[in-house]
């Protein structure tokens, strides 16, 4: 609901004037989301580099966190909300829609405004004109061709679903629409009226000692509801592995790394955010840093009780003789790789809200896990799992790192405590700081082969820098070591890992979980070996890539099978083609690479478990109550995809509640490409055994086709019954 009351600031927004009595220096993407509630509008960086708040002024495309309000008075602005036409998606939202141009949704807004100052202008544009016109919004999702698909064809989108939408059909996503049309509901785009905001105190210091002062003054003298200190976490620890919960909410006494959590402030929005650093009653010594390089020595300080040597986990997998095929073979190579932090950089940043209900918390906020992140919260806050429900929003990309909790356990203490919803959105330079980073790696390996191109052995040490806490760290050094090889079958395997606590941030969960670092290694060394042997890149790794019915270094065989051969051979004329247009002298050259890496779907060194149900409701539809996480990755869509093909219905019979702890079971974490693989057998099942009940007290053959219809549900036999 636009506001249009107010003497000051006017302006034009999707067709309707308003006024607003705010400072001109406001931004206006705050103004349009805090002031207007057209959320559709994102929130990204902030700063003008992601473009997720781009909207139309005067038709032309402007990040609207860089526009001061005062500079949009008399002017026209549009959102993502003004699109849609009589009520009805614009054909440019239809042409995303049908394309699948939108995933996890966060950037969708941009691209859409982007795209309609585009085709304002040019109704037939270019591949070249889209990108150029939309180059200023970013997309962590997608990779841009389908959006950059939906803008050239977006005057011939049309409906091409065809069947009951089940596996394999074309279907446009079953949650695609609010992401078109702004509605859809991120971390950062609601919270309960009178909510508190929380502010996190960090670290400045990659180690320091501190202490805080009197907190009690503090708090009169700013007017804030609530200071918290680790004194005020019930159980000041958590973390995913159950022996290694050893990240404190607000640490103690001590900070591990430049971002560590050390105070919270909880009041009104202007006050928190106002308070300046050098008034905060904190005393800091700052003490020198264990870096990656010290804990790779024996002497360094250790930074956990539990791991005395820094060393949090080891990996190993050994077969065969190493040494001795090492030196029976005809060539060698050996290579050390060293690659350093990645950030996630998902478009949404961290946000979400808590509320107390009762003696029950419910807590509201992005995430890829909604069940660990209630039996993480129910642990902190020493409460029964079932006195805590977790709904998850909307996701804006995670790729790993929306696995560990953020705002999470602090707005639950506050808002516990103070009996008020209490909300936190992570700024971008916040959220950079204080998550989980790709692990930074130091490999060294070498291979060996036969004088006919065969590998025979592998030898990998890789040391993986884990951080200040563990988070995902067991999963990446005990996953690399199984995966080391690359997907080449070699009889003779050594591949240890270690993952070493520093005081950097901790590292986590990052699409592959180490994986990608140790493919850097291994591919430099088929390149190696080829050139040695005189043999192509392609050919050589043909040669090795392993078949089904080959072992893998853990001793798994391959029964089903193994596409890497099959996926080089259709490569081949491209990479020949590839070769021929080298240019390999002058100022200008064009070099051509192959690699090939293998990624083991599902957990490692966890349980894979989920559970799903289906259900019959009184008016005759289904009701999927999908425990699965959807991050943009599609499984909202997928799981009502497996489900109708199993109970032998169409997909438009369903409806679905995702991920509300309460009302779904658990079906585990939205990671390791799992989701489709595992939840959606469990989803298969769940169907298979509802068909199986509707069959039975219909005293129907197995054969027997369901309908739905009008609340009946109508059942016939082969003989058409
Ligand atoms: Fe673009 Fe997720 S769909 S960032």
């Amino acid at each position: 609901m636009l506001k249009r009351a107010g003497t000051g600031l006017s302006f034009t927004v999707n067709g309707e004037a308003v006024a607003l009595d705010i400072p001109p220096m406001t931004r206006l993407a705050d103004a349009l989301r805090d002031e207007l509630g057209l959320t559709g509008t994102k929130i990204g960086c902030n700063a003008g580099d992601c473009g997720a708040c781009t909207v139309l002024i005067d038709g032309r495309q402007a990040c609207s966190c860089l526009v001061p309000v005062g500079q949009a008075v008399g002017h026209e602005i549009v959102t993502v909300e003004g699109l849609a036409e009589d009520g009805a998606l614009s054909a440019l939202q239809r042409a995303f829609h049908q394309h699948g141009a939108a995933q996890c949704g966060i950037c969708t807004p941009g691209m859409l405004m982007a795209a309609s100052e585009l085709l304002a202008e040019t109704p037939k544009p270019t591949r070249t004109q889209v990108e150029d016109a939309m180059g200023g919004v970013l997309c962590r999702c997608t990779g841009y061709v389908k959006i950059v698909d939906a803008v050239t064809d977006f005057a011939k989108a049309r409906d091409d679903e065809t069947g009951k939408g089940w596996v394999g059909a074309r279907l446009k996503r079953v949650d695609g629409i609010p992401k078109l049309t702004g509605a859809e509901k991120f971390g950062a785009d609601h919270a309960p009226d009178g909510s508190l905001w929380l502010r996190i105190i960090r670290s400045p210091h990659a180690r320091a000692r501190f202490e805080i002062g009197d907190t009690e003054e503090f708090r009169r003298r700013h007017g804030l509801a609530l200071v918290l200190t680790a004194d005020d976490v019930p159980a000041n620890n958590f973390g995913i592995y159950p022996s290694g919960k050893d990240q404190p909410v607000l640490a103690i006494s001590e900070a591990q790394y430049r971002g560590d959590a050390v105070m919270a402030l909880v009041g009104a929005r202007a006050i928190v955010e106002a308070i300046v650093e050098a008034d905060l009653p904190i005393k800091w010594e700052p003490i020198a840093p264990v870096t990656f390089a010290d804990a790779q020595t024996e002497s360094a300080r250790a930074l956990h009780n539990h791991a005395p040597d820094n060393v949090l986990v080891r990996g190993r997998v050994v077969k065969g003789n190493v040494d001795k095929a090492f030196a029976e073979a005809a060539v060698t190579a050996e290579v050390s790789t060293e690659s350093g932090f990645v950030e996630h950089a998902y478009i949404e940043p961290e946000a979400g809200f808590a509320q107390r209900i009762g003696d029950r918390l419910e807590i509201v906020a992005c995430t890829q896990c909604p069940t660990m992140d209630r039996d993480e919260i129910a642990h902190i806050m020493r409460m029964e799992k079932s006195a805590v429900r977790v709904i998850p929003t909307a996701t804006g990309g995670g790729f790993g790192g929306k696995l560990d909790l953020s705002v999470q356990p602090l707005v639950a203490l506050a808002a516990w405590m103070l009996q008020k919803p209490v909300r936190c959105i992570y700024s971008r330079p916040e959220s950079m700081m204080a998550t989980t980073k790709r692990h930074p790696s130091q490999i060294r390996a070498r291979a060996a082969a036969d004088a006919k191109g065969r590998l025979v052995a592998f030898d990998f040490a890789g040391d993986f820098d884990t951080g200040a806490y563990a988070s995902w760290g067991p999963t990446v050094a005990n996953r690399v070591p199984v995966h080391a090889t690359g997907p080449y079958h070699v009889p003779h395997v050594r591949a240890l890992s270690r993952a070493l606590h520093t005081n950097n941030p901790p590292s986590g969960a990052f699409r592959g979980f180490g994986v990608p670092q140790a493919a850097l290694a291994h591919e430099a060394l088929m390149d190696q070996l080829a050139d040695k042997l005189g043999m192509d890149r392609l050919e050589f790794r043909l040669l090795n890539a392993i078949r089904a019915g080959e072992a893998t270094a853990t001793g798994q065989v391959l029964n089903s099978s193994a596409g890497l051969a099959a996926c080089l051979e259709a490569l081949r004329d491209d990479w020949r083609e590839a070769l021929a247009r080298r240019v390999t002298e002058g100022p200008l050259r064009r070099g051509v690479g192959i690699a090939c890496m293998w990624y083991g779907i599902g957990n490692t060194s966890l349980p894979n478990p989920s559970t799903m149900r289906v259900g019959l409701r009184p008016d005759g539809r289904l009701m999927l109550y999908n425990g699965a996480a959807d991050i943009g990755q599609g499984s909202n869509t997928i799981m009502i995809q497996i489900a109708a093909e199993a109970l032998g219905v169409g997909v438009e019979y369903f409806d679905y509640v995702m991920g509300d702890t309460d009302l779904t079971e658990d079906a585990g974490k939205t990671s390791a490409s799992r989701q489709t693989y595992v939840s959606g057998r469990a989803a298969e099942l769940a169907a298979r055994a509802l068909r199986a009940e509707i069959l039975k007290r219909s005293n129907a053959g197995e054969d027997s086709t369901i309908a739905l219809s009008n609340g009946r549900v109508t059942l016939r036999d082969s003989a058409g019954e």
